[in-house]
């Protein structure tokens, strides 16, 4: 049984992934960290009859007191990075949910990895209808060279772009930039109305109440257009299933792979 530690197990995504990993035959959940409730017990914060599960402050100190196979990380982008440095340094393999890591962040995390001979998988977006929306929107963007993307979230969401948006970002930015007939320099009126570059690309972000998490690339050709949208609903268990691709693939590799699609057959 690989022992695994979740950043963030008290949290909306990490609470039902330490349910989920709890009642797996192939992992065991042998800590969490959580600054509100470091000291207590996980198992009956989730009101589960189990042994006590220790949640810890910070990644130090769940590293001196326990041993751990793989971390998996959704916390928040002030502090995944450092768990994610120390996590690599003590030789764990990590899989990475938490949104907002800048491409500088990535380019050390996977340099690093490298160095330690571990595996990172980070992945802006777990589900796997998310995955076949990145991996749609490529092939599309192979063909086509004006797409811009829109990302939908709920009122309250405090990062933009969106994990997924910026990942897709990232990746269409490698399949090819965008051209943009009229320019940001040269539209008349207020620029910003074109959206902020991401990699390149024109991102669009709404944050309005009733709305969950959605992703839409939007691509134009003269005379025909195309739509490719993903909306998540306001449950766990799309992201659930992603991550257990992960943790069955994460010794398959070493190094940085970013993106589920990067361990998933096609
Ligand atoms: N990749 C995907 O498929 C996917 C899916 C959903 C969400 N996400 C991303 O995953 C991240 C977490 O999402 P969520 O909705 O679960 O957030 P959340 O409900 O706010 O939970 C965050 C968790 O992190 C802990 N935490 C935050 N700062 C900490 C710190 N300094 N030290 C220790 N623990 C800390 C919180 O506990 P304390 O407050 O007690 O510290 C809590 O347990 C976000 O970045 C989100 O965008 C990714």
């Amino acid at each position: 049984m690989k022992k695994v530690l979740i950043a963030g197990a008290t949290g909306w995504v990490g609470k039902e992934l330490s349910k989920a990993i709890i009642s797996s035959a192939d992992y065991t959940l042998v800590g969490g960290l959580s600054r509100s409730n470091a000291g207590a017990d996980l198992a009956h914060i989730l009101g589960i009859d189990h042994a006590p599960i220790p949640l810890f402050d910070s990644i130090a100190k769940a590293l001196e007191s326990i041993t751990f196979d793989i971390l998996i990380d959704f916390t928040s982008p002030k502090i995944a990075m450092g768990n994610i440095v120390s996590a690599i340094n003590s030789g764990k393999n990590i899989i990475v949910g938490t949104s907002g890591l800048s491409d500088e962040e990535y380019e050390r995390i996977g340099s690093l990895a490298d160095e330690k001979k571990v595996s990172v998988l980070a992945a802006g977006n777990f589900s796997i209808t998310a995955v076949l929306l990145q991996r749609f929107s490529e092939t599309a963007a192979k063909y086509i060279n004006h797409f811009e993307i829109i990302d939908y979230a709920s009122e309250k969401k405090v990062d933009a772009p969106s994990g997924t948006v910026a990942e897709l970002a990232y990746r269409l930015s490698k399949v090819q930039k965008p051209t943009l007939d009229v320019t940001i320099e040269e539209t008349i009126g207020v620029k910003e109305t074109r959206g902020a570059s991401i990699n390149g690309i024109r991102v669009h972000a709404i944050r309005l109440p009733g709305h969950i998490l959605g992703v839409e690339t939007i691509f134009g050709m003269e005379d025909e257009k195309l739509t490719i949208k993903h909306e998540a609903g306001s449950g766990v268990a799309p992201y659930l299933k992603g991550i257990f691709i992960a943790l069955n693939k994460i010794n398959t590799f070493k190094g940085l792979k970013r993106g589920l699609d990067t361990i998933m057959d096609f």
